[in-house]
């Protein structure tokens, strides 16, 4: 059995990357959504529906008994919807992510940054109340950090203006922790480290193995690679060069 990751487009491939690096022999098949990017703002019901053939296609292509769902804005959304259709594991970012984060605080002060979909959602915000209800958190959609990672732009002035004009009156806030509740964002953690060093950088991506690991499944397969996208996407061409070289992706025809 495999493991099927899917986002809405190539920033879930930080995720990938991470789960690839750590199951070198696990069979991984990764659909992004390119055609229908970003999910971001869109709807509830829309994300619902989206989300749900991306699972369908990974579910019925290929032999997946997990699904891991590498976007913040499908997990925040969708993870019951999956589970309740097509009764395999389902692993979303936010829970993990969460979890992560209350380990991390000193003050029990936490930021969450993600798209306004996300943020809307307040599922990070759930999460973490769940976990301990006394939390303190504050969130901030940063709709401009998707373009500027997909431009990469990460390194450069305009990065760090916007992380400024988003960042700036979250830290004021006094957390001293943050949730990067988006497939991007890690790719933005050092640029935003460097402006707030005193700010714990949570990465969500970073719990997703240790959930892996927790389902006792069979990890020690062929290590076959599939990248499927739903269009053409010049941010792939780019991705694939910072995060692991030598990426191919093929076209993925979703049933509606
Ligand atoms: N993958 C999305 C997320 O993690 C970001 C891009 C989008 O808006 O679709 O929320």
């Amino acid at each position: 059995m495999a493991i099927g990751i899917f986002d809405s487009g190539v920033g879930g491939l930080t995720v990938y990357q991470k789960i690839a690096d750590h199951f070198p022999n696990l069979d991984i098949h990764y659909l992004g959504d390119t055609a229908r990017v970003p999910y971001g703002s869109r709807s509830k019901e829309t994300v619902i529906n989206y989300s749900l053939q991306c699972a369908g296609f990974l579910i019925e292509n290929f032999d997946i008994d997990t699904i891991v769902v590498a976007c913040n804005t499908a997990s925040s959304y969708a993870i019951d919807q999956i589970k309740e259709k097509y009764g395999v594991n389902v692993i979303g970012v936010v829970e993990p992510g969460a979890k992560l984060a209350i380990q991390t605080t000193s003050n029990n002060s936490i930021g969450v940054i993600g798209t306004r979909a996300t943020v809307r959602s307040e599922s990070y915000v759930t999460a973490l109340k769940n976990i301990y209800n006394e939390i303190t958190v504050e969130q901030v959609a940063c709709p401009l950090f998707v373009p500027i990672v997909e431009e990469m732009l990460v390194d450069t002035d305009i990065a760090k203006q916007v992380v400024k004009h988003y960042i700036d009156g979250l830290s004021a806030t006094g957390i001293d922790t943050l949730i990067l509740g988006c497939t991007h964002y890690p790719l933005l953690k050092e640029t935003i480290s460097k402006s707030y060093p005193n700010l714990k950088i949570v990465d969500s991506s970073e719990a997703i193995i240790e959930c892996i690991n927790k389902l006792n499944i069979d990890t020690n397969q062929n290590g076959v690679r599939e990248i499927y996208l739903t269009d053409e996407s010049p941010a792939f061409e780019t991705l694939k060069n910072v995060l692991a070289g030598g990426l191919t992706s093929k076209k993925a025809i979703l049933s509606c």
